[in-house]
């Protein structure tokens, strides 16, 4: 490789790694629905309280925070990080009545994907259920996208989504700021203002 792939590959992953996994949308709705909020917190403070002082979260946590993990699901389904991407037909082939040459190049969007009401059934409500028992069928949920090339981050994403979450909830509710602040894809989605938000600590009517 040359000294420039080799620093878009590392840029790849910086950027890759880091805008995706952003917790923002996480915090959004969490303070938009204090329901799941409540249950988020019921299954942390399980884990928390099941831990020493100063121990840490270790793998089989991690295993127990279904609830949590089913609603960063559902948080990626409504607001993908990666819109979605772009493949190259290896081969002429014909799909709902279109003719596509191979060479062509075809995007694929993990948003428009996710709001099938097929597979989404009511696809605007903001349901963690709907990742419970075997969960949506194959490339129908694709926030890491699918197939040879999809996202190799997964699981090092869940990891560090889900501790950010447990020790976010396990010492603090939150509130926003601006209730209306608008999204604006650049090219990612984020609240244009960057997500303001009053955080107050469990047991403390003070906020920080
Ligand atoms: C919530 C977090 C993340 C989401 C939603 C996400 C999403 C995606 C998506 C949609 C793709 C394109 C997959 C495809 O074309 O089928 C991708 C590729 C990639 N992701 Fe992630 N990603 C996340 C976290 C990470 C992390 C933490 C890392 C690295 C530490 C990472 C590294 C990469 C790399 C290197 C690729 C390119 C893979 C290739 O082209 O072969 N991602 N990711």
């Amino acid at each position: 490789m040359q000294e420039m792939d080799i620093a878009d590959k590392i840029l790849g992953l910086l950027v890759g790694g880091h805008d995706t996994a952003s917790v923002t949308f996480i915090i959004k709705y969490l303070a938009e629905l204090p329901h799941v909020y409540d249950l988020v917190l019921k299954e942390q403070m399980e884990i928390a309280k099941a831990k020493a002082p100063g121990e840490l979260l270790n793998w089989e946590d991690l295993q127990k925070m279904k609830y949590s993990w089913n609603v960063a699901f559902e948080v990626m389904r409504l607001v993908p990080p990666l819109e979605g991407a772009f493949r190259e037909a290896i081969t002429d082939f014909l799909y709902a009545g279109f003719s596509v040459p191979k060479g062509w190049k075809l995007y694929w969007s993990a948003h428009l994907t996710h709001q099938n009401p097929e597979y989404f059934p009511k696809p605007e409500k903001f349901d963690p259920s709907r990742f419970e028992g075997t969960g949506p069928v194959p490339y129908t949920y694709i926030p890491f996208g699918g197939g040879p090339r999809m996202c190799p981050g997964k699981e090092y994403a869940r990891l560090e989504i889900l501790v950010f979450m447990h020790n976010l909830v396990t010492r603090f509710k939150w509130e926003k700021v601006l209730p209306h602040e608008k999204i604006v894809v650049n090219p990612m989605p984020i609240p244009e203002k960057g997500l303001p938000i009053r955080l107050f600590r469990h047991n403390s009517s003070q906020s920080v």
